[in-house]
């Protein structure tokens, strides 16, 4: 059994699906060949000679996807990459399938069996093939950073002979795997910290890690299944607006992250409550992608100045901390090739893909097979734009 890691060719995108000692890890202790394009590892600080030191082969595009039986990558291919796959090979990368109907079209067409890491479940055995939450962890770390590199002011308390700097205060809003990371690290920069989110259930954690969880004098909760939000009534949503509203004029950094899986990011903060904010304050919203975002003003990967805050909305902050989001993406898209890897009992047997559908992560997982669109959720998407 041969895997390919192909260079990624998505602007901005640094990341790599394997590292080094991940590779080492499949010949080693799996018996599995590995390929990598030459400089795959480049923009994530991982050489060829690394590669090369593991056991890999280092070579061309195409010497790499050459009687390979599953392709690696981190980011979804573009339709003439899903045209030069290998026959017969599987595909596994984050596929964003609704924002990518035509590749998804494509490799159906191909006949190509494709899984998708944000389609594993988020469940507790699929945790460590969980990479939605590994990139969403890192990302949230990198928005306060970026939100605190942007500001004109600071976060911590200063007590110095030039006087006493009251510490910053930063608002999360949504605390789920980016969220809670942007709390834990908004308070290692020493700001106090508030936080709202729809699901009660995150209050203890959120709280845990020593920030203050807003509650609504109504309810204002949709606690949905499998750890997910569901959406608000319009009600209910008018609710939350006016909470957020009496706390987030005096914040420095607000950063956002909610969203509900298949549905456009709710809107929670609006014009108003950007011109209610001081001068210099800023928001990165980190759901700038999906569908408009959480902030009225955010725009995907661009600086807006709105009202005098300035507005972040970037989109592919994982990419911005290439080391380790490549590091654990790696663990997590190993793991899933090893679910789908079997081995006979016999001593000299040789690792084979054993694709069965009825498991309880590769089943959802898997986008396309045999020419068909397995995904339900895609396909309904397919069949309504293709009308
Ligand atoms: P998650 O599903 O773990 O967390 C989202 C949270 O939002 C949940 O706790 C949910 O209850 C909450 N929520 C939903 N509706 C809400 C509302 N109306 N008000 C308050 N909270 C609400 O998702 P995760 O993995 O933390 O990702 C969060 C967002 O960040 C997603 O939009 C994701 O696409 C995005 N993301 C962005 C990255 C970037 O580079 N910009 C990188 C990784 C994730």
């Amino acid at each position: 059994m041969k895997v390919a890691v192909v260079r990624e060719t998505g602007a901005g995108e640094h990341r790599v699906a394997l590292i080094p000692a991940l590779v080492r890890e499949l010949i080693d202790k799996h018996g599995i060949a590995v390929s990598v394009e030459t400089g795959a590892g480049e923009g994530s600080h991982y050489a060829d000679r690394e590669y090369e030191e593991a056991g890999a082969t280092v070579a061309d595009l195409a010497a790499t996807l050459s009687g390979s039986d599953v392709v690696l990558k981190v980011a979804a291919p573009s339709v003439q990459e899903v045209e030069g796959l290998p026959d017969g090979a599987a595909l596994i990368a984050f596929l964003s399938p609704f924002e990518n109907l035509d590749v998804v079209q494509a490799l159906a067409d191909r006949g190509t069996t494709s899984f998708a890491m944000e389609l594993i479940p988020r469940t507790t055995r699929a945790q460590r093939m969980d990479a939605l939450s590994s990139q969403a962890n890192l990302a949230g770390y990198k928005a306060v950073l970026l939100g605190a590199d942007t500001l004109g002011r600071i976060l911590p308390m200063f007590m110095t002979a030039a006087g006493t700097i009251r510490p910053g205060k930063v608002l999360v809003l949504g605390a789920g795997v980016a969220g809670l990371q942007a709390i834990a690290t908004a308070r290692r920069l020493g700001a106090r910290v508030e936080a709202f989110d729809v699901r009660p259930a995150v209050k203890e954690q959120v709280e845990s890690l020593g920030a203050t969880f807003l509650e609504a004098d109504e309810d204002v909760t949709a606690e949905g299944e499998g750890g997910y939000a569901k959406e608000l009534s319009e009600d209910q949503h008018a609710k939350e607006l006016e909470l957020i509203a009496a706390h987030i004029h005096d914040a420095d950094i607000v950063v956002t992250t909610a969203r509900i899986p298949g549905r456009s990011a709710p809107l929670l903060v609006t014009d108003e409550m950007l011109q209610a904010m001081r001068d210099g304050s800023v928001v990165v919203d980190m759901a700038a992608s999906a569908g408009g975002g959480n902030c009225a003003a955010s725009r995907p990967d661009e600086t807006v100045r709105a009202h005098g805050v300035t507005v972040l909305g970037p989109t592919n902050l994982p990419s911005e901390l290439p080391f380790h989001s490549s590091q654990m993406y790696a663990r997590n898209i190993a793991t899933l090739l090893l679910e789908m890897t079997a081995k006979d009992d016999a001593e000299d047997a040789v690792p084979h893909l054993a694709l069965d559908f009825e498991n309880d992560i590769l089943g959802p997982a898997c986008l396309t097979h045999g020419g068909e669109v397995r995904h339900e959720a895609t396909r309904a998407r397919l069949t309504s734009e293709g009308a």
